[in-house]
């Protein structure tokens, strides 16, 4: 429950919007910079999360899967190799430390991982109110001059009741929202893979045979989604539909990688719009619509298995697209076409999962009017200084970072874990250089 202050006597020198590993990442380094302050005030910071707890991706934290990024790039090590916040300081605490060195990796289980970030958020939460879900943001003037923002936020669990608190400064990082194809409805029987688990212990829990289930879409979270539903459902044929022929193996080869080093975000950050397009198209294959080789391969392994035992489980409609989805009252059925014939095959599904990704909420979301006070380009996309502070109207003193949504102007890494520590520590800075700046107000 929140232990945060509100109401306008409290200023906030900045309120972040969002507290999953981007705002983590940012609380701690505001935390460690008050430690180390001197006699420098140290930052008034909070954060408003809407979940009741932490949690990151929970629906998808499937048991076998890993971390798609080196633990090294956890919440502070890359800003801080000194930290106590760091991933190897989480394992010394949960005396693993020697065991995980051990297993010889880089990439630790997804479910480690999202300890490790509970482990974190934990040592913080006098920072964080949870079950606060921002749902406006108010500009507050004086002297003309937009000085403060009010912060509505709100308990998903009870609605009815609002609370306002004021800051200087907003870092909003809200993270991903599932895409669906257009006309997608979700239903008890149809969801998007972000639900994955919660849905199939349900359903396992009902006792329903399941006989089918269809998963649409060929990156990292179809694939999974695949996988897990094989396993989790026994009896159930798992049909795969994409429209590509197979699945694209992720590129995770060193020089590749680098387009996720700090220094790539300058670069990226630097370059005209041409080359930041060539540069996202070229370096797609390192995060989207793509699968890790080590999955592909389980999967195909799997496939053939089958065939050799007589009982194929595991089917792949490639280079197919799903035409209808009729939901009925206990069952989905799924139309699917074969691009390259126009064949039609009708699925009698017990779930569909749409496993077509995610995408960056969009600012206006959870900053309402606040959102007309920031300037787009020619594009209509943000313009977001290297400071990640979003450019505003010149009457606007208040200041607004983004975390996240940024890959237009910092590259592929905006929505990932690779630079979180570094970004969070150049917001630090940034925060720093305006108050020291700044004439003082409130
Ligand atoms: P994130 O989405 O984690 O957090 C945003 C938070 O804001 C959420 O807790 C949400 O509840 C909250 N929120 C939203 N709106 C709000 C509002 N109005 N008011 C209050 N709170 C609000 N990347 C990578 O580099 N390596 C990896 O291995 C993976 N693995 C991975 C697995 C899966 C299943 C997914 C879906 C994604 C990944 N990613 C990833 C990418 C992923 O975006 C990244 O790991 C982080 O989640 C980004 O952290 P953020 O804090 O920006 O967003």
């Amino acid at each position: 429950m929140t232990t945060l202050h509100s109401g306008p006597d409290s200023v906030y020198d900045v309120l972040g919007v969002g507290f999953g590993p981007a705002n983590l990442a940012l609380a701690i380094a505001l935390h460690e910079h008050g430690v180390t302050a001197g006699p420098e005030a140290p930052f008034r910071a909070g954060f408003l999360e809407r979940q009741p707890r932490f949690g990151w991706h929970r629906g998808m934290l499937i048991d076998d899967a890993t971390m798609q990024v080196s633990f090294l790039k956890d919440l502070v090590t890359m800003r801080d190799p000194t930290s106590d916040f760091s991933f190897l300081c989480y394992l010394r605490e949960r005396g693993r430390l020697v065991d995980f060195l051990n297993q010889k990796t880089l990439f630790p289980l997804r479910v480690e991982f999202h300890d490790y970030f509970e482990w974190a958020a934990a040592r913080l939460g006098h920072l964080v109110a949870y079950g606060a879900e921002v749902v406006a943001v108010r500009p507050v003037t004086e002297d003309g001059e937009v000085r403060w923002f009010d912060v509505v936020s709100r308990d998903p669990a009870a609605p009815a009741r609002h609370t306002v608190r004021r800051a200087r400064a907003l870092c909003v990082a809200t993270g991903l929202e599932p895409r669906l194809p257009p006309g997608a409805v979700l239903s008890d029987l149809v969801w998007h893979n972000s639900e994955l688990l919660p849905r199939v212990d349900e359903l396992v829990r009902s006792g329903r045979p399941v006989r089918r289930a269809v998963v649409l879409g060929a990156g990292q979270s179809a694939a999974e989604a695949v996988d897990y539903l094989h396993r989790r459902l026994p009896e159930a044929e798992i049909c795969s539909v994409f429209a590509k022929y197979g699945y694209t193996p992720a590129d995770d080869s060193p020089f590749a990688n680098r387009i996720f080093d700090p220094e790539a975000v300058d670069v990226f950050y630097g370059a005209p719009a041409e080359v930041k397009q060539s540069l996202f198209d070229y370096h797609r294959s390192t995060n989207y619509s793509v699968v890790d080789t080590e999955l592909i391969e389980s999967l195909s392994r799997t496939m053939y298995q089958e065939r050799v035992q007589g009982r194929q489980r595991l089917r792949m409609l490639n280079v197919s697209r799903i035409r209808e989805v009729e939901t009925r009252d206990r069952d989905v059925r799924v139309t699917v076409e074969y691009l390259p014939t126009g064949e039609r095959e009708l699925l009698a599904s017990d779930v569909l999962v749409y496993a077509t990704g995610y995408r960056p909420q969009s600012i206006g979301d959870s900053l309402g009017e606040i959102a007309k006070l920031c300037l787009r380009d020619d594009e209509d996309a943000l313009r977001v200084g290297r400071d990640h502070r979003v450019e505003t109207a010149p009457n606007v003193t208040a200041d607004v970072y983004l975390q996240g949504g940024t890959e237009h102007t910092h590259g592929l890494t905006s929505t990932l874990l690779s630079t979180t520590a570094v970004r969070a520590g150049e917001i630090c800075s940034a925060l720093l250089a305006r108050r020291r700046a700044d004439v003082p107000r409130g």
